[in-house]
């Protein structure tokens, strides 16, 4: 580990499981930095289709992940906004089709690559809360605290549901509940980089938990690793 890199906290788990809620939650609390690594390759699912690219056209999308500029605007209590191309994507970003779609081009090993370089420009001082799939794995390997959320599928259904219903978007519990489960398949089946806990990485099963406690569960983690 190189101490002269800003510190790290990654926050990984698949969907639902509360970690964009909980990474912010955790930067506010810390005054950090955050990476919302999900909206990146959501951002990069919006401009492959504005561009009508073929989902299995490889080199188009990679050149695309590449050329995409993404920029966040980090809003409290809430998901950051994600700038595409200097426009502001809306909360069409959010849904579960483009959750899909993000999911299909991040299982490209050259999308993938294009966007390393990218999510480690966000190591910054004071430091940084990074949420992802494969954050303590592939991304920041050296973080010093590294977690790995988890939840029952049925709970992390119900936990879309609400957000999504609160956003205004039409979506019933059991469409979303057989999308977890698809995205859980292909982001933990894929090749390169799949969804799993880092050797290092704490495990905390947040079914029946409140953010708060998740919250204060991994700033305890934290201080008691010196942060
Ligand atoms: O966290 P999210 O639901 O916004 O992520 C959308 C998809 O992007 C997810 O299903 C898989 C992919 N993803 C990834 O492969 N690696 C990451 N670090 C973050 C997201």
């Amino acid at each position: 580990m190189s101490p002269a890199l800003p510190p790290v906290l990654t926050i990984d788990g698949p969907t639902g499981s509360g970690k964009g809620t909980i990474s912010r939650g955790v930067a506010e609390r810390l005054g950090w930095h955050f990476l919302d690594s999900g909206a990146l390759y959501r951002a990069v699912g919006l401009a492959a289709s504005l561009e009508d690219l073929a989902f299995d056209d490889q080199d188009a999308l990679a050149r695309c992940a590449l050329e995409t500029v993404v920029r966040f605007e980090d809003r409290p209590n809430d998901d950051p906004l994600v700038f595409v191309n200097g426009a502001e994507a809306g909360a069409e970003i959010r849904t579960e089709s483009a959750g899909a779609a993000a999911s299909a081009i991040a299982a490209i090993p050259s999308v993938r690559a294009a966007l390393v370089e990218k999510q480690r420009q966000f190591r910054q001082l004071p430091g940084l809360v990074a949420d992802g799939r494969d954050m303590g794995t592939v991304i920041f390997p050296d973080a010093g605290v590294k977690v790995f959320l988890t939840a029952s599928a049925e709970a992390r259904a119900e936990r879309r549901y609400k957000q999504l219903k609160q956003k205004g978007f039409e979506v019933t519990l059991a469409t979303l509940l057989r999308d977890i489960v698809a995205r859980d398949a292909r982001d933990t089946g894929r090749a390169v980089a799949p969804l799993r806990p880092a050797d290092d990485a704490v495990l905390i099963d947040t079914t029946g938990m409140s953010i708060d406690e998740v919250v204060n569960k991994v700033l305890a983690l934290a201080s008691a690793r010196g942060t």
